[in-house]
């Protein structure tokens, strides 16, 4: 039996869900049972392209429809009451990033699934990246010897806050939209907490000339508990003509060794008329054919949904919540994260050092 799993919030995100979902329609584990989004218009486009019911209220949702699972990729600030209603209701979860954009918030989400022994997984997809996957096992066997020291950069082009969600880009920030990623990766791999966290950022472009008021970049430095110190340069706002939607890379310095990974030029550039030049990262998503000749997608970002598909199957089969291993971010992951960017925010708001633990 397939598992059940709806998606809450289709907009950009969640159409990385649908489809996911949807392609393992055809491999028997799962099934895309339902969708709620709240916006009508998307909502009518949705009924035309999906077989399942789609809610405007994921509350009716839960309340009608026979579900395994539920899958929340709505704006940041709007996952908490969502995931806690879906792991109260007995669902297992999965969020989009960050879990919640408070402590208070990803706490409750973190109580409310082991109150009703659900998962709850983060969709911390960098973590299913091949090349970081190597540095992390490479790490664990002791290969770099002690890490000291690494760098971080994760920037978007400008059109992500100016013209994919300038409607809540206010209330996201480069540190919520883009650090997380990365805040969690160097977790996984230095396998320590944050222990002080300092950062500066500026507001220019994004305040002045496109009214809307958000950081353009944030600069932060971290220092992990084992000794190991990251900088994470995270900004939204290069420019349109940049090769890439996104940029990134990370650079891990250790006694014995040093890794240094583009994750995001893997090699491949064109220049096709009309478009000017590009890379590809096809690590995070390519498109393929299966037997039958079905459009399937690969990639990092696909297993990572993929993976909570999978452990949904495991736990419905009746495996255990704490046999379930692998590389997956648990909420508890996803806590330590949202510790991480909201002492960044404070950071920059009163310019001091603050100190986790
Ligand atoms: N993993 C990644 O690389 C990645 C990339 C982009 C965005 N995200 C995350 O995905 C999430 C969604 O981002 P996005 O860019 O798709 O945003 P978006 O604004 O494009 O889409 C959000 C959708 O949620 C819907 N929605 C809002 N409240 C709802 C509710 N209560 N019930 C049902 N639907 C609701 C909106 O109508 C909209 O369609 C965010 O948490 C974001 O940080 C992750």
């Amino acid at each position: 039996m397939p598992v059940r799993i709806a998606v809450v919030g289709a907009g950009k995100f969640g159409q990385m869900h649908l489809d996911v979902f949807t392609q393992l329609g055809s491999t028997g584990l799962a099934e895309l049972a339902a969708i709620a989004e709240t916006n009508p218009g998307r909502a009518a486009e949705l009924r035309d392209q999906y077989a399942c019911p789609v809610y405007g209220d994921y509350r009716e949702m839960l309340g009608k429809e026979a579900l395994d699972a539920v899958s929340v990729a709505t704006p940041d600030h709007l996952h908490r009451e969502i995931a806690v209603a879906a792991a109260a209701a007995g669902k297992h979860v999965l969020v989009e990033k960050p879990l919640d954009v408070t402590v208070e918030g990803a706490a409750e989400m973190v109580r409310a699934a082991r109150d009703t022994g659900v998962l709850l997984q983060v969709d911390f997809h960098k973590r299913y990246d091949p090349d970081h996957q190597t540095i992390e096992r490479r790490a664990r066997s002791g290969d770099l010897g002690d890490i000291l020291y690494g760098s971080v950069h994760m920037e978007d082009r400008i059109e992500v806050p100016t013209v994919w969600i300038p409607h809540w880009a206010p209330r996201s920030s480069p540190a919520w939209f883009l650090g997380v990623h990365f805040y969690d990766l160097v977790r996984w791999i230095v396998k320590s907490e944050a222990k002080t966290v300092y950062a500066t950022g500026a507001k220019n472009t994004l305040l002045k000339d496109h009214g809307i008021d958000t950081w353009d970049c944030i600069n932060a430095k971290v220092d992990f508990e084992n000794g190991a110190a990251f900088t994470f340069d995270t900004s939204w706002v290069l420019p349109k003509g940049f090769e890439a939607i996104v940029n990134q890379g990370l650079r891990v310095v250790g006694t014995k060794g040093v890794f240094e990974c583009d994750s995001q030029d893997r090699g491949t550039h064109s220049c096709i008329d009309r478009e000017g030049m590009a890379t590809y990262n096809n690590n995070f998503k390519r498109e393929s054919v299966d037997r039958q000749g079905r459009k399937v997608l690969r990639g990092y970002g696909i297993e990572s949904i993929e993976d909570f598909a999978g452990n949904v199957a495991f736990l419905k089969s009746g495996g255990r919540l704490e046999d379930l291993k692998g590389v997956w971010a648990s909420g508890a992951d996803g806590l330590e994260v949202t510790r991480i960017a909201v002492a960044v925010h404070e950071s920059l708001a009163t310019g001091r050092v603050v100190r986790l633990r």
